[in-house]
């Protein structure tokens, strides 16, 4: 009997035993697609049963049309499921376990390495008596600027210099000396706090500059304290993290919470003075606006930048490698 004699739905049953198996028995992704060529395909096995349409009886072509459609739907959808178990097309077949190979390790965190800098120096301060402490990111202009000697007007308030929040009298801090008024309106001296944390500013990103970055600041207030404790103790700090042949400079300098004010310089054998950062005297009308009494008490007080001591002890070329996240240079520092 030939085909046109015979039952064309029985024709496309059988074809579709036929397209199962092969589709069942392909024995990779490449070959599976292959078969989904020679199935599904332009010229493939399911396109030539149309053939069937155009020679069937009238008042079964309805019939036949409607049994096609379900076939290749019904031969897609098995094909895409072959193809899933089969691990796509690029895995070129169902891996095998070796189970004699040895384990993957799975990566583990670890501390960034500014995290850790920044802990070890807390740590450093604690052994000088300093008592960690910290303040929010989000401030007002009192503990920003106001409270710190900086009136209205000074340019250090300008917009253009501050992260001001929108319709909001409060910004991103830009220096952790607000820290130093906030602890100074909680406790009562013998005061002695370090406290580090994020600072903000808008300045153009460049190898030394970035938009945040972090500060640690010191601040002691007692009877008698002098210059040559806040000398003293930033020696000691920085013999503690560099050698006890790192050398100390304090350059006359001016800030508005200070006086006298200095910048903090540190000599570092063959590279020469780096600045760490500021410091001085905590100046009397700073005392003033925290209610403590400048003609009993005195203080000293220092901020320094973290990054610029993370860059030297390091050699990093660049501080924006500190936020890129690069795991390659963050392994290099762990
Ligand atoms: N806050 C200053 C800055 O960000 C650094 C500084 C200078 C902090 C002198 C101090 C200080 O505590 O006494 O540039």
């Amino acid at each position: 009997m030939s085909d046109s004699e015979r039952d064309p739905l029985e024709i496309i049953d059988e074809v579709g035993v036929a397209c199962r198996r092969a589709i069942a028995d392909a024995p990779s992704a490449d070959a599976l697609q292959q078969v989904k060529n020679e199935v599904l395909g332009r010229n493939g096995r399911v396109a030539a049963l149309m053939d069937l349409l155009k020679t069937a009886p009238r008042e079964l072509k309805r019939e036949i049309g409607q049994r096609l459609n379900q076939l290749k739907q019904e031969l897609t959808e098995t094909v895409a499921v072959r193809i899933a178990d089969l691990g796509g097309a690029a895995a070129g077949g169902r891996r095998r376990e070796d189970v004699t190979l040895p384990g993957r390790a799975q990566p583990v965190g670890a501390l960034h390495p500014l995290t850790k800098i920044e802990r070890h120096l807390v740590r450093l301060l604690a052994s000088l008596g300093f008592e960690v402490t910290e303040g929010p990111e989000i401030e007002n202009e009192f503990h920003n600027f106001e409270a710190l000697n900086i009136p209205a007007n000074h340019p250090a308030r300008d917009a253009g210099e501050n992260f001001y929040l929108h319709g909001l009298p409060h910004l991103l801090r830009s220096q952790t000396s607000t820290v130093q008024i906030r602890t100074m309106q909680a406790r009562t001296p013998p005061i002695r706090v370090c406290a580090p944390g994020r600072v903000f500013r808008p300045d153009t990103v460049d190898a030394t500059h970035h938009y945040m970055f972090h500060q640690v600041e010191g601040l002691a207030v007692d009877r008698g304290i002098t210059m040559i404790d806040l000398k003293t103790t930033l020696l000691t700090f920085f013999k503690a993290l560099f050698g006890s042949d790192v050398e100390l400079r304090l350059r006359a300098n001016f800030f508005p919470f200070t006086e006298p004010s200095a910048e903090v310089d540190v000599l570092f054998p063959g590279k020469g003075w780096v600045e760490i950062g500021g410091c001085g005297m905590v100046d009397p009308n700073v005392l003033d606006a925290v209610g403590i009494d400048p003609e009993e008490y005195t203080g000293f007080a220092f901020g320094l930048g973290i990054e610029r001591l993370a860059m030297r002890q390091f050699a990093v070329p660049d501080i924006r490698y500190f936020t890129d996240n690069d795991v390659r240079f963050l392994k290099q520092l762990d």
